[in-house]
């Protein structure tokens, strides 16, 4: 697989059937999800779980990329190779988490501002040179009572684009992510307004910081009814007003969108991408980058044993499966029940 460019590295990630597994769980996510499976999270675990998920067999013909967690691009498998090889050989694509985290915005109450800029060249030379070929940075926008504020939107946008012109520079191609979060009891409409405003300002700072948009990948949150919203927009809808808002704001030289999933449950996160993509026309490829929605049924298959490694590997490959069936619309929920 010879990727000479960043565009060509960002086309190899949206090729149609395919999409990335979120496997960049910081220290403190990942416990939380052992947590629910009441299995202790330590370094060994966290390997040992990672790399079941990255060795599933055929996955590869569904997952074009993995994102990693600084520990987890440093660690070796089983057989001691290094687990950024195993991916590499089986021509999944490494990517590697490079943001700091979401921290409180000074004068902002309740909203956030992603940090991680201040030696972040040097961060992404190493990850570079350790075989990584993408990289993440994920800004968190919350709806609430009168947010989420022009400023909270602006200090991210500006800081995402400050990462992707650097990953540019670097040679690897940026996953921009603006994340408006599903929590809360706001209307779809309200989603909406939030997203399209936040992927404006954020298109606005990539063309002001000179970043070629045809080296990037957008990472957003879908048009979706708020969790506790008393009415719950179904998939037709969630599908029409997402493709809707972003064709008011994606440029078209942007190669792919590749959707988070947020809190979706797995089959619902299938089921939006497959909606969306059984529309045609698109001017972007329409893929999938899902953590929870990829990974929940494994997680529960595998609770922490080493003997269920079979059954995880067999419920991550069902999920990516689906998934890369959705990005090509043809994914249908009867699938659901007809595999065991
Ligand atoms: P979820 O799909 O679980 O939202 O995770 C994707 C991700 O990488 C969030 O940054």
């Amino acid at each position: 697989m010879a990727l000479n460019s960043l565009a060509e590295v960002a086309q190899a990630i949206v090729a149609k059937g395919k999409g990335i597994l979120a496997a960049d769980e910081s220290t403190g996510t990942i416990k939380k999800r052992f947590d629910s499976i009441e299995t202790e999270s330590t370094e060994d675990s966290r390997r040992n779980y990672r790399e079941l998920l990255f060795t599933t067999p055929g996955a590869e013909e569904f997952i074009s990329g993995v994102i990693l967690f600084d520990e987890t691009a440093r660690q070796k498998g089983s057989d001691g190779r290094l687990l950024v090889e195993a991916l590499s050989s089986k021509g999944i694509i490494p990517g590697i988490k490079v943001d700091k985290g979401a921290k409180a915005l000074a004068g902002a109450p309740g909203e956030k501002v992603t940090e991680g800029l201040d030696g972040l060249r040097e961060r992404l030379q190493e990850y570079r040179s350790m075989g990584c070929r993408f990289a993440k940075w994920r800004a968190v926008i919350t709806i609430g009572d009168g947010i989420p504020s022009h400023y909270c939107i602006q200090a991210n946008a500006h800081a995402l684009a400050r990462y992707a012109a650097l990953c540019v520079e670097q040679d690897l191609v940026p996953i921009v992510e603006p994340e408006v979060l599903m929590d809360g009891p706001h209307s779809i409409e309200t989603c909406y307004e939030a997203t399209a405003l936040s992927l404006h300002r954020t298109f606005s700072a990539l063309l002001d910081q000179r970043v070629p948009l045809e080296k990037i990948l957008l990472k957003p949150n879908m048009v979706l009814s708020g969790k506790e919203c008393p009415v719950q927009a179904g998939v037709q809808e969630v599908a029409e007003k997402t493709v809707k808002c972003f064709r008011s704001v994606v440029p078209a030289a942007v190669p792919g969108v590749v959707f988070l999933s947020g809190g979706q449950s797995d089959v619902e996160a299938t089921a939006h991408l497959n909606a969306m993509n059984q529309m045609h026309g698109h001017p972007w490829h329409l893929s999938f980058s899902y953590g929870r929605a990829l990974q929940a049924p494994a997680l529960q298959a595998w609770q922490g044993k080493a003997e269920n490694g079979s059954q995880t590997q067999q419920a991550f490959y069902k999920r990516a499966r689906f998934n890369g069936l959705a990005t090509r619309g043809e994914y249908s929920a009867e699938m659901e029940q007809a595999v065991a």
